[in-house]
Protein backbone atom coordinates (compact mmCIF):
# COMPACT_ATOMS: atom_id res chain seq x y z
CA UNK A 1 0.00 0.00 0.00
CA UNK A 2 2.96 1.96 1.33
CA UNK A 3 4.74 1.16 -2.41
CA UNK A 4 1.96 1.90 -4.30
CA UNK A 5 1.40 5.53 -2.73
CA UNK A 6 4.83 6.57 -3.32
CA UNK A 7 4.83 5.32 -6.57
CA UNK A 8 2.07 6.83 -7.61
CA UNK A 9 3.23 10.21 -5.76
CA UNK A 10 6.59 9.62 -8.16
CA UNK A 11 4.62 9.02 -11.02
CA UNK A 12 2.60 12.04 -10.63
CA UNK A 13 5.79 14.19 -9.81
CA UNK A 14 7.52 13.20 -13.15
CA UNK A 15 4.95 13.23 -15.56
CA UNK A 16 6.79 15.73 -18.10
CA UNK A 17 10.89 14.21 -17.49
CA UNK A 18 9.65 11.00 -17.37
CA UNK A 19 8.37 10.70 -20.93
CA UNK A 20 11.79 11.99 -21.69
CA UNK A 21 13.40 9.52 -19.57
CA UNK A 22 11.64 6.84 -21.31
CA UNK A 23 12.54 7.56 -24.67
CA UNK A 24 16.16 7.83 -22.93
CA UNK A 25 15.83 4.41 -21.98
CA UNK A 26 15.15 3.25 -25.38
CA UNK A 27 17.76 5.04 -27.14
CA UNK A 28 20.23 3.59 -24.89
CA UNK A 29 18.58 0.01 -24.83
CA UNK A 30 19.40 0.49 -28.48
CA UNK A 31 22.66 1.85 -28.67
CA UNK A 32 23.31 -0.46 -26.09
CA UNK A 33 21.73 -3.53 -27.74
CA UNK A 34 24.06 -2.77 -31.23
CA UNK A 35 27.61 -2.36 -29.08
CA UNK A 36 26.46 -5.77 -27.78
CA UNK A 37 26.35 -7.51 -31.16
CA UNK A 38 29.79 -5.69 -32.31
CA UNK A 39 31.22 -6.94 -29.01
CA UNK A 40 30.27 -10.70 -30.42
CA UNK A 41 30.86 -10.22 -34.01
CA UNK A 42 33.34 -12.50 -35.54
CA UNK A 43 35.60 -10.09 -37.31
CA UNK A 44 36.10 -8.30 -33.55
CA UNK A 45 39.26 -6.27 -34.73
CA UNK A 46 40.47 -6.45 -31.22
CA UNK A 47 40.23 -10.36 -30.99
CA UNK A 48 42.11 -10.76 -34.22
CA UNK A 49 44.98 -9.05 -32.57
CA UNK A 50 44.74 -10.96 -29.78
CA UNK A 51 45.14 -14.64 -31.62
CA UNK A 52 48.10 -12.89 -34.18
CA UNK A 53 49.83 -12.58 -30.98
CA UNK A 54 48.75 -15.96 -28.95
CA UNK A 55 49.71 -17.38 -32.42
CA UNK A 56 53.29 -15.99 -32.37
CA UNK A 57 53.79 -17.10 -28.97
CA UNK A 58 52.69 -20.72 -29.86
CA UNK A 59 55.31 -20.93 -32.98
CA UNK A 60 58.04 -19.38 -30.48
CA UNK A 61 57.20 -21.77 -27.53
CA UNK A 62 55.78 -24.24 -27.86
CA UNK A 63 53.22 -24.98 -25.36
CA UNK A 64 52.00 -28.63 -24.21
CA UNK A 65 48.95 -30.29 -25.12
CA UNK A 66 46.86 -32.36 -22.87
CA UNK A 67 43.72 -34.45 -24.11
CA UNK A 68 41.50 -34.83 -21.33
CA UNK A 69 42.11 -38.50 -20.53
CA UNK A 70 45.86 -37.59 -19.76
CA UNK A 71 44.81 -34.46 -17.68
CA UNK A 72 42.67 -36.64 -15.16
CA UNK A 73 46.09 -38.18 -13.73
CA UNK A 74 46.80 -35.62 -12.23
CA UNK A 75 44.40 -35.98 -9.39
CA UNK A 76 47.17 -36.01 -6.48
CA UNK A 77 46.73 -39.95 -6.43
CA UNK A 78 47.47 -41.21 -10.04
CA UNK A 79 49.91 -38.73 -10.17
CA UNK A 80 51.27 -37.39 -6.86
CA UNK A 81 50.89 -33.38 -9.05
CA UNK A 82 47.51 -31.82 -9.01
CA UNK A 83 46.87 -29.85 -12.02
CA UNK A 84 43.26 -27.88 -12.97
CA UNK A 85 41.86 -26.42 -15.74
CA UNK A 86 40.27 -23.24 -16.47
CA UNK A 87 39.32 -21.39 -19.65
CA UNK A 88 41.33 -24.69 -20.81
CA UNK A 89 44.58 -23.37 -19.51
CA UNK A 90 46.50 -26.07 -17.33
CA UNK A 91 47.97 -24.80 -13.87
CA UNK A 92 49.87 -26.73 -11.87
CA UNK A 93 48.37 -25.98 -8.07
CA UNK A 94 50.48 -28.42 -6.45
CA UNK A 95 51.76 -26.18 -3.97
CA UNK A 96 48.14 -25.48 -2.61
CA UNK A 97 47.31 -28.86 -1.77
CA UNK A 98 45.56 -28.10 1.34
CA UNK A 99 42.56 -26.67 -0.78
CA UNK A 100 43.29 -28.56 -4.27
CA UNK A 101 44.63 -31.96 -2.23
CA UNK A 102 42.30 -35.41 -2.11
CA UNK A 103 39.61 -34.92 0.55
CA UNK A 104 40.06 -30.98 0.75
CA UNK A 105 37.62 -28.38 -0.30
CA UNK A 106 38.43 -27.48 -3.77
CA UNK A 107 39.51 -31.16 -4.70
CA UNK A 108 36.47 -30.97 -7.18
CA UNK A 109 38.72 -28.54 -9.40
CA UNK A 110 41.68 -31.28 -9.99
CA UNK A 111 42.44 -32.91 -12.95
CA UNK A 112 39.47 -31.48 -14.90
CA UNK A 113 38.54 -28.31 -16.15
CA UNK A 114 34.65 -27.44 -14.37
CA UNK A 115 35.28 -23.42 -15.78
CA UNK A 116 31.51 -22.67 -14.51
CA UNK A 117 31.92 -23.99 -11.28
CA UNK A 118 33.91 -20.69 -10.39
CA UNK A 119 31.07 -18.55 -11.22
CA UNK A 120 28.49 -21.56 -10.24
CA UNK A 121 29.16 -22.98 -7.63
CA UNK A 122 27.92 -25.73 -9.36
CA UNK A 123 30.36 -28.90 -9.09
CA UNK A 124 28.51 -31.80 -9.92
CA UNK A 125 28.89 -32.98 -13.82
CA UNK A 126 26.50 -35.15 -13.28
CA UNK A 127 23.76 -33.51 -12.09
CA UNK A 128 24.14 -30.67 -14.81
CA UNK A 129 22.69 -30.51 -18.26
CA UNK A 130 25.63 -28.81 -19.94
CA UNK A 131 28.91 -30.13 -19.22
CA UNK A 132 30.53 -27.83 -16.69
CA UNK A 133 33.14 -26.31 -19.16
CA UNK A 134 30.57 -24.99 -21.19
CA UNK A 135 30.48 -20.91 -20.19
CA UNK A 136 28.62 -19.34 -23.13
CA UNK A 137 25.50 -19.21 -21.13
CA UNK A 138 27.37 -17.15 -18.34
CA UNK A 139 26.64 -13.21 -18.54
CA UNK A 140 29.51 -10.42 -19.59
CA UNK A 141 29.88 -10.06 -16.13
CA UNK A 142 30.41 -13.24 -14.75
CA UNK A 143 32.80 -14.09 -17.53
CA UNK A 144 35.10 -10.98 -16.40
CA UNK A 145 35.01 -12.64 -12.54
CA UNK A 146 35.86 -16.15 -14.52
CA UNK A 147 38.69 -14.27 -16.54
CA UNK A 148 39.81 -13.48 -12.61
CA UNK A 149 40.14 -16.77 -11.41
CA UNK A 150 42.01 -17.10 -14.89
CA UNK A 151 44.46 -14.46 -13.72
CA UNK A 152 45.00 -15.62 -10.31
CA UNK A 153 46.22 -18.99 -11.13
CA UNK A 154 48.54 -17.21 -13.80
CA UNK A 155 49.79 -14.91 -11.58
CA UNK A 156 50.22 -17.90 -7.83
CA UNK A 157 50.62 -21.32 -10.17
CA UNK A 158 52.62 -22.73 -12.79
CA UNK A 159 51.06 -22.43 -16.67
CA UNK A 160 51.62 -26.08 -17.19
CA UNK A 161 49.82 -25.92 -21.27
CA UNK A 162 46.74 -26.68 -22.82
CA UNK A 163 43.96 -28.78 -22.24
CA UNK A 164 42.26 -29.81 -26.05
CA UNK A 165 38.63 -29.26 -26.25
CA UNK A 166 36.06 -26.73 -25.57
CA UNK A 167 38.82 -24.01 -25.63
CA UNK A 168 41.74 -25.19 -27.88
CA UNK A 169 42.23 -27.60 -31.20
CA UNK A 170 44.04 -30.31 -31.48
CA UNK A 171 46.81 -28.03 -32.94
CA UNK A 172 46.93 -26.11 -29.67
CA UNK A 173 45.27 -22.97 -31.48
CA UNK A 174 42.17 -21.38 -29.73
CA UNK A 175 39.08 -22.42 -30.91
CA UNK A 176 36.31 -20.62 -32.42
CA UNK A 177 33.99 -21.19 -28.95
CA UNK A 178 37.67 -19.35 -27.40
CA UNK A 179 36.83 -16.06 -29.24
CA UNK A 180 33.52 -16.48 -28.68
CA UNK A 181 34.37 -16.30 -24.58
CA UNK A 182 37.13 -13.79 -25.13
CA UNK A 183 34.19 -11.09 -27.12
CA UNK A 184 32.10 -11.70 -24.40
CA UNK A 185 34.56 -10.81 -21.59
CA UNK A 186 35.86 -8.48 -23.67
CA UNK A 187 32.65 -6.28 -23.67
CA UNK A 188 31.94 -7.13 -19.37
CA UNK A 189 35.66 -5.18 -19.04
CA UNK A 190 33.76 -2.36 -21.53
CA UNK A 191 30.48 -2.44 -19.57
CA UNK A 192 32.36 -2.78 -16.11
CA UNK A 193 34.33 0.57 -16.97
CA UNK A 194 31.50 2.80 -17.72
CA UNK A 195 29.83 1.39 -14.39
CA UNK A 196 32.72 2.38 -12.73
CA UNK A 197 32.82 5.90 -14.43
CA UNK A 198 29.32 6.42 -13.76
CA UNK A 199 30.07 5.40 -10.11
CA UNK A 200 32.99 8.24 -10.14
CA UNK A 201 29.84 10.73 -11.22
CA UNK A 202 27.31 9.36 -8.82
CA UNK A 203 29.14 7.79 -5.75
CA UNK A 204 26.61 6.27 -3.52
CA UNK A 205 25.02 8.13 -0.18
CA UNK A 206 26.63 7.31 3.22
CA UNK A 207 22.91 6.05 4.89
CA UNK A 208 21.73 5.63 8.62
CA UNK A 209 18.27 3.76 9.56
CA UNK A 210 16.29 4.96 12.68
CA UNK A 211 14.16 2.01 13.46
CA UNK A 212 12.65 4.35 15.60
CA UNK A 213 11.17 6.69 14.55
CA UNK A 214 11.88 4.97 11.14
CA UNK A 215 14.12 7.27 9.28
CA UNK A 216 16.59 7.26 7.08
CA UNK A 217 19.25 9.80 6.64
CA UNK A 218 20.99 9.81 3.65
CA UNK A 219 24.44 11.94 3.35
CA UNK A 220 27.28 12.87 1.08
CA UNK A 221 30.82 13.51 1.93
CA UNK A 222 34.03 13.23 0.40
CA UNK A 223 34.36 9.65 0.71
CA UNK A 224 31.02 8.58 0.33
CA UNK A 225 30.24 5.47 -1.74
CA UNK A 226 34.03 4.54 -1.00
CA UNK A 227 34.90 7.10 -3.78
CA UNK A 228 37.73 9.39 -2.67
CA UNK A 229 36.71 12.79 -4.58
CA UNK A 230 37.37 16.33 -4.32
CA UNK A 231 33.77 17.27 -3.92
CA UNK A 232 30.55 15.94 -1.83
CA UNK A 233 27.88 16.38 -3.58
CA UNK A 234 24.11 16.30 -2.35
CA UNK A 235 21.87 13.44 -1.63
CA UNK A 236 19.49 12.72 -4.57
CA UNK A 237 17.17 9.20 -6.04
CA UNK A 238 18.65 7.49 -8.63
CA UNK A 239 15.75 6.04 -10.51
CA UNK A 240 16.96 2.53 -12.34
CA UNK A 241 15.23 1.95 -16.16
CA UNK A 242 11.86 0.56 -14.29
CA UNK A 243 11.30 3.90 -12.98
CA UNK A 244 10.41 2.30 -10.01
CA UNK A 245 13.10 1.53 -7.66
CA UNK A 246 16.06 4.02 -7.14
CA UNK A 247 19.06 4.42 -5.02
CA UNK A 248 20.68 7.36 -3.46
CA UNK A 249 23.72 8.89 -5.08
CA UNK A 250 25.67 11.92 -4.27
CA UNK A 251 25.80 14.08 -7.43
CA UNK A 252 26.75 17.67 -8.37
CA UNK A 253 24.21 20.72 -8.73
CA UNK A 254 25.11 20.87 -12.42
CA UNK A 255 23.64 16.98 -12.88
CA UNK A 256 20.22 17.70 -11.48
CA UNK A 257 18.29 18.09 -14.14
CA UNK A 258 19.01 14.53 -15.29
CA UNK A 259 15.89 12.69 -15.95
CA UNK A 260 16.45 9.74 -13.81
CA UNK A 261 17.22 12.28 -10.73
CA UNK A 262 14.62 13.86 -8.22
CA UNK A 263 15.47 15.25 -4.97
CA UNK A 264 14.09 13.85 -1.87
CA UNK A 265 10.85 15.38 -0.48
CA UNK A 266 11.47 17.90 2.31
CA UNK A 267 15.02 18.33 1.41
CA UNK A 268 15.93 21.05 -1.25
CA UNK A 269 18.92 21.35 -3.24
CA UNK A 270 21.12 22.69 -0.94
CA UNK A 271 20.94 20.15 1.67
CA UNK A 272 23.58 17.78 1.97
CA UNK A 273 22.17 15.15 4.24
CA UNK A 274 18.69 14.20 3.55
CA UNK A 275 16.03 12.42 6.83
CA UNK A 276 12.82 10.81 5.38
CA UNK A 277 10.84 8.28 6.45
CA UNK A 278 10.56 4.82 5.81
CA UNK A 279 8.20 4.77 2.68
CA UNK A 280 10.48 7.27 1.09
CA UNK A 281 13.41 4.35 1.51
CA UNK A 282 15.06 3.38 -1.78
CA UNK A 283 16.60 -0.20 -2.88
CA UNK A 284 19.67 0.32 -0.82
CA UNK A 285 17.65 -0.37 1.99
C1 LIG B 1 31.47 -20.06 -6.03
C2 LIG B 1 31.95 -20.09 -4.82
C3 LIG B 1 33.40 -20.33 -4.47
C4 LIG B 1 34.44 -20.72 -5.24
C5 LIG B 1 34.46 -21.06 -6.72
C6 LIG B 1 35.62 -20.76 -4.39
C7 LIG B 1 36.88 -21.15 -4.80
C8 LIG B 1 38.01 -21.11 -4.03
C9 LIG B 1 39.32 -21.56 -4.44
C10 LIG B 1 39.65 -22.11 -5.81
C11 LIG B 1 40.18 -21.37 -3.41
C12 LIG B 1 41.67 -21.72 -3.40
C13 LIG B 1 42.49 -20.54 -3.86
C14 LIG B 1 43.98 -20.86 -3.89
O1 LIG B 1 44.41 -21.65 -4.72
O2 LIG B 1 44.71 -20.24 -3.09
C15 LIG B 1 39.41 -20.81 -2.32
C16 LIG B 1 39.93 -20.48 -1.08
C17 LIG B 1 39.16 -20.12 -0.02
N1 LIG B 1 37.79 -20.04 0.03
FE1 LIG B 1 36.53 -20.27 -1.54
N2 LIG B 1 35.28 -20.40 -3.13
C18 LIG B 1 33.93 -20.13 -3.13
C19 LIG B 1 33.16 -19.74 -2.06
C20 LIG B 1 33.65 -19.58 -0.79
C21 LIG B 1 32.84 -19.20 0.35
C22 LIG B 1 31.34 -18.96 0.31
C23 LIG B 1 33.68 -19.13 1.40
C24 LIG B 1 33.39 -18.78 2.83
C25 LIG B 1 32.27 -18.99 3.44
C26 LIG B 1 35.00 -19.45 0.95
C27 LIG B 1 36.13 -19.46 1.73
C28 LIG B 1 37.41 -19.67 1.28
C29 LIG B 1 38.59 -19.51 2.11
C30 LIG B 1 38.61 -19.11 3.59
C31 LIG B 1 39.69 -19.77 1.28
C32 LIG B 1 41.14 -19.66 1.67
C33 LIG B 1 41.56 -20.82 2.44
C34 LIG B 1 43.00 -20.66 2.82
O3 LIG B 1 43.72 -19.76 2.35
O4 LIG B 1 43.46 -21.53 3.58
N3 LIG B 1 34.94 -19.73 -0.38
N4 LIG B 1 38.10 -20.66 -2.72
Amino acid sequence: MEQEQSNEKRKSNRSPPYALFNLLVIIVAIIYGAYYQMYLAKDSTQADETLKSQKSDKIINEIPLFTANELKKFDGVSDSKLYLSILGEIFDVTRGEQHYGPGMPYNAFVAKDISRAFVTGEFDAKSSKDSLDHVLGLSPRELVSLKKWRDFYAETYVFVGRLIGRFYEETGEPTEYFWQIDRKIQFGLKQQEEEQNFKQEFPPCNIEYKADPGTTRYWCTTQSGGIDREWAGYPIQLFNQDSKTFSCVCAKKENFDLPQLRLYENCDDATRSCTVQSEEQSNDD
